[in-house]
């Protein structure tokens, strides 16, 4: 994993706007290297280049606004996402709504550099904006009985054409176990390459998780509960025999109709060896025993 500072970035990869009319913007000064937050980062991993903003934001899956990966960017142009509301809810605490503004404040947000590997083979390598989703779920205070967090994607069919269509169970729900949502590396996001996050990534709100397959890491989220029960993540009800609910990256694991041992990074020509965890090594201690071809 790769991790610099706002600063570093060649001025080609950012947008250039200003940073004070938007609230949802960010002062350069505010975000700090994720370095000193997430443990065992790699040297090896520092060489990887990012993918420019153009080219990410607009090759996009999010099937709310369309299946087509070029359609999301045209599509989600308008789409409202201010006022926006967060529940969060289920076994903790501290139930509440929370506006996406005051969520935006309750830790300093801290550019992370990650992979992102979709299940399909495609991957880019992402300045996202954010902080580690543990930092919510500690102040959010969850009982001891949530052994899991569900995350749900606003329902507005009038605003998004794909969840007027059937093809995937609306709205889309992701889940992680509750370890896996705790580990540092896991990011509640609302930025990217120093900016408010574009609505076709996911705005205002999202998480990633640089581990997984892409599908984990649900965009535009209005709802984050806490439960005893595995979520039925929306890709696993929609195919079971082709998306799990850990989806690890593993390339020793095939997708049945295709093999995930390399990857197309969006931008070149030759296939890469696809990385076991993607590279991030560091989360295989959270499936220590586990048969990760059974549990995919
Ligand atoms: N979240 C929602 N709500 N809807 C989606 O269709 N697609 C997922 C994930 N999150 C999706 C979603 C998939 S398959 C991938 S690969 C990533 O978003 C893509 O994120 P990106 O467009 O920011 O690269």
């Amino acid at each position: 994993m790769l991790i610099k500072k706002a600063v570093d970035i060649p001025s080609s990869e950012i947008t250039p706007k200003n940073v004070y009319l938007n609230r949802r913007k960010f002062l350069a000064g505010t975000i700090i290297s994720g370095a000193a937050a997430v443990a065992g980062m790699s040297l090896r991993e520092l060489a990887e280049p990012t993918n420019v903003l153009k080219d990410v934001s607009n090759y996009n899956n999010y099937y709310e606004f369309s299946t087509d990966k070029y359609e999301p960017a045209k599509l989600a142009k308008d789409f409202k996402t201010q006022p926006w509301s967060v529940t969060i809810d289920g076994q903790v605490k501290k139930k509440q709504v929370l506006d996406v503004d005051t969520v935006m404040k309750m830790a300093t947000p801290e550019e992370r550099i990650y992979r992102h590997r979709c299940v399909e083979g495609w991957s880019i390598v992402v300045p996202w904006v954010g902080f580690s989703l543990s930092e919510l779920i500690k102040k959010a205070e969850p009982l001891p009985k949530a052994t899991f967090v569900e995350f749900t994607t606003v329902l507005d069919p009038n605003h998004m054409p794909g969840q007027r269509t059937g093809v995937l169970d609306w709205p889309y729900v992701e889940g992680l176990r509750m370890d896996e949502a705790m580990h540092p590396l896991a990011l509640l996001c609302f930025g990217m390459y120093g900016e408010t996050l574009p609505n076709q990534d996911g705005a205002p709100l999202r998480i990633v998780v640089p581990w997984k397959y892409g599908f984990k890491s649900a965009k535009a989220i209005v709802r984050i509960h806490f439960t005893d029960k595995q979520p039925v993540n929306t890709w696993n009800k929609s195919a079971p025999n082709e998306y799990g609910f850990y989806s690890n990256v593993n390339p020793n694991v095939d997708h049945p109709r295709w093999s995930q041992a390399k990857e197309r990074r969006l931008g070149e020509f030759f296939k890469r060896p696809t990385l076991m965890f993607n590279g991030y090594d560091q989360v295989a201690s959270l499936y220590s025993g586990m048969d990760l071809k059974k549990n995919f």
